[in-house]
């Protein structure tokens, strides 16, 4: 049964720490992120939280732009995300403002739980309570919010419970961590992760960037169990978009990308590269997708692989490549690499993809492939 994507965000300490004990919520980020956090939101279709995380902070969960709303809008998705909170014991404050702002709601919870979380939210119009067993099972929590709720990018804020057992039970995809510099000290404060058995070995480092006077630090669990399936035929496309990438006329000023287009039947319908047929700027996806017409009805079912991560800001044409495979209705993108910050810092064509309702698929065996044609642009950032 197919999962959303998982991506854990939370801001921590130098200690690794989540919050202190004062009554207050610890502030461990700065305005540009909680800026950053909104537009991770504004690109996710839904967020989740635990009940503890509730109690302590009673937190919106919304996205705050009008601006990102309006574009979640304007792309046919709900304004807000959903909201989603697990809770064991079904104890809950009807009185809290979470229950108020922002999009609908959903409650998974136990058996147990299941009556007092009825009791406590009766009245309430816009929140579900979904009881999957005797005991929480994240698998389930998972699977029911894709299918009920067509979750595909699921959002965790949260608290260090939720995210320990994420990671451990190998369920995250992405870990987003805003690191403060600050030192919280105090051995009762809540942790980030806690003690057990993590799935072995190293997380793959995938970015890190200052925002204001944090760090931005994301990682892909790469253990067993981790990350989106793909498919032999995913394999084979994405293999020959790079080939189509050694293709590319050289540039200084540009990378080297291929890029197919795949029917859901397997048919190929187009393929390009970088600077192909003599234009000197044109982009392999841009030069893919104009030679496919508009009307084509395979379209919404088909898939761009493309060497490189769709650009999301482009000085050389009016639109850049995610927001032409938003225009021309595909769903589903299959990439080998993230955009470094060489010409354009903190492009996020995923993000852009994401809020559009793209499917993204990060294959990161393929980067060393992708990154081949780019070594002389890339001076050691890979
Ligand atoms: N810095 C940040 O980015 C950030 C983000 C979020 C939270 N926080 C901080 O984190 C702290 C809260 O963290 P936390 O770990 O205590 O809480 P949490 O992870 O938000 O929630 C834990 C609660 O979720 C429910 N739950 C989780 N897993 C469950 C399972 N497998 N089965 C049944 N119920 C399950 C339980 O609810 P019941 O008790 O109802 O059974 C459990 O008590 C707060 O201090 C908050 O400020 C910080
Ligand atoms: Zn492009």
């Amino acid at each position: 049964m197919p999962h959303p994507y998982v991506l854990l965000s939370a801001a921590v300490s130098l200690d690794g720490c989540l919050d202190d004990t004062g009554p207050e919520r610890l502030l461990l980020s700065g305005p540009e992120d909680f800026d950053r956090v909104d537009e991770v939101r504004a690109a996710s279709d839904a967020i989740l939280i635990g009940a503890g995380t509730l109690r302590a902070d009673d937190p919106r969960l919304v996205v705050r732009s009008t601006a990102r709303r309006a574009e979640r809008a304007a792309a046919g998705r709900p304004e807000f995300p959903l909201k989603v909170l697990v809770t064991g014991s079904g104890e809950l404050d009807p009185g809290a403002g979470f229950w108020r702002t922002g999009g609908p709601k959903a409650v998974y919870t136990t058996d147990g739980g299941a009556p007092r979380a009825q009791a406590a939210l009766r009245g309430l119009k816009d929140a579900d309570v979904v009881p999957v067993g005797p005991e929480l099972d994240w698998r389930a929590v998972l699977e029911h919010l894709h299918a009920a709720y067509r979750v595909r990018r699921l959002m965790v804020e949260g608290g260090g419970s939720v995210h320990t057992q994420l990671l451990r039970l190998g369920l995250a995809d992405e870990l987003q961590l805003a690191v403060a510099p600050l030192l919280v000290g105090d051995p009762a404060a809540p942790r980030l992760f806690g003690p057990g058995g993590y799935p072995p070995g190293r997380l793959r480092l995938e970015e890190t960037r200052p925002v204001g006077d944090v760090v931005l630090a994301r990682y892909r669990p790469v253990a067993p169990g981790a990350g989106p399936a793909a498919s032999a035929a995913d394999r084979y496309w994405l293999g020959l978009a790079c080939d189509l990438a050694r293709e590319c006329p050289p540039s200084r000023t540009a990378f080297s990308v291929g890029a197919v287009v795949v029917a859901e039947d397997g048919t190929e319908l187009a393929r390009g590269h970088s600077r192909e047929g003599g234009d000197p700027v044109v982009h392999a996806e841009e030069a893919a997708l104009a030679r496919i017409d508009r009307a084509d009805p395979r379209l919404p079912t088909a898939t761009v692989y493309s060497s490189l991560e769709p650009c999301a800001r482009r000085a050389s044409r009016p639109a850049p490549c995610a927001r032409l495979i938003l225009a021309a209705g595909v769903r589903r993108v299959v990439t080998a690499w993230r955009e470094p910050d060489t010409f354009v810092p903190g492009a996020d064509g995923s993000g852009v993809l994401a809020a559009g309702g793209v499917d993204v698929v990060l294959l990161p065996e393929f980067q060393d492939r992708a990154t081949a044609p780019n070594l002389h642009l890339l001076g050691g950032s890979v």
